[in-house]
């Protein structure tokens, strides 16, 4: 891969504390397995705002995908549905949401409120027109996060012959994604009256916002950081979780993504309040790697662990693990 585009997908904001942070976050937790269970065959399945799954590991809306390998998200797409799983397509994917829903797996749609309310009921309207199943609403980004390593290497645009394909306009012509540091719960409310699919908010920290996003109606959140690439020195999401769930108080489906790696790490977030967890670089990794196929080995070896972990921990479901049985280290 172009080095250039590699540090685009590693890298995160600032000094990239919150990147280092997220992952360190687990590398703190350990299990308490419970024994004499009776487990036997472990049930992965569990069900997000009206979306069955295979597993509780979803694919995290990440941009650019064919900067990654030429098949682009269509490939991420084919993968996700061998592995069982549901893919978030980022509002900048370099193919067209028709084309990525034409690999057969579950979508929803990730969202950055746009200034334009026509143009983001346009958007709207197309992934719904698609068949996605879900508004993933991206709510950490006011503003662009300072990607140091970004504007060492001068990258700041799709090289030619690429464009985010979901920003096109009904004459055809692409806009620029802005970030809009005028958006509130009022646009929720907005959002709510021009699509009838689920809303899930992702970013949210802080169990106030937890609270309030139940209070505006979301159908779901993700304790987010954005792999680090927003805010540096933003609270890992590790770290958030408990908080915000004991705020949601089981209302809500409560997601989260950020450092998680292996089967183990899955385990710690289900078991601290996480319904499921969504995976950015892994599925990246696995993409620039080996396709279609890279991605859904991926995911399938994050999913194998888990199985693993909730056998040894005394799970049969992943709703069978309790905060009691992780510790802090
Ligand atoms: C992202 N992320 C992201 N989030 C979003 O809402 N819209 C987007 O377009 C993108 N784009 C994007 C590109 C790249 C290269 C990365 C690494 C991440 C954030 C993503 O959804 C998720 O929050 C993190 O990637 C999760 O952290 P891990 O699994 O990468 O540690």
């Amino acid at each position: 891969m172009d080095p250039v585009h590699q540090d685009f997908f590693e890298g995160g904001a600032g000094r990239e504390r919150t990147v280092a942070g997220n992952e360190r976050a687990f590398e703190r937790r350990w299990i308490v397995p419970r024994v004499l269970r009776a487990t036997g065959e472990r049930d992965l399945r569990c069900s997000v705002a009206g979306t069955p799954l295979a597993t509780p590991v979803l694919v995290a809306p990440t941009a650019f995908h064919r900067l990654a390998h030429p098949d682009g998200e269509a490939a991420t797409a084919r993968g996700a549905a061998a592995a069982g799983t549901t893919m978030v397509v980022s509002m900048a994917a370099t193919q067209p949401v028709e084309e990525i829903a034409a690999a057969g797996a579950t979508l929803w749609f990730q969202l950055y409120p746009q200034r334009d309310l026509a143009f983001t009921e346009y958007v709207v309207k197309r992934a719904e027109s698609a068949g996605c199943r879900a508004l993933v609403v991206t709510v950490d980004s006011p503003v662009f996060g300072r990607r140091e390593r970004d504007l060492r290497n001068g990258f700041t645009d799709l090289p030619a012959g690429y464009a985010c394909e979901n920003m096109r306009d009904a004459t055809g012509r692409v806009r620029p994604i802005e970030m809009d540091a005028t958006v509130g719960w009022d646009r929720i409310a907005w959002l709510r009256g021009v699509t009838g699919l689920p809303i899930l908010l992702k970013g949210v920290l802080h169990p106030a916002d937890a609270r309030l996003a139940v209070d505006n109606g979301a159908a779901g959140l993700v304790v987010s950081n954005h792999g680090g690439r927003q805010l540096d020195g933003a609270v890992p999401t590790l770290d958030a979780l408990p908080p915000v769930a004991e705020a949601v108080q089981g209302r809500i489906p409560v997601l989260l993504d950020g450092g998680v790696r292996h089967g183990a790490d899955v385990a710690v977030a289900l078991a601290l309040g996480a319904t499921a967890v969504l995976i950015g670089r892994p599925v990246l990794r696995g993409l620039a790697t080996g396709g279609a196929a890279g991605v859904r080995e991926t995911l399938e070896r994050l999913t194998t662990e888990l199985d693993q972990v909730l056998a040894l921990a005394g799970a049969r479901r992943p709703a069978d693990l309790t905060p009691d049985q992780v510790v802090t280290r």
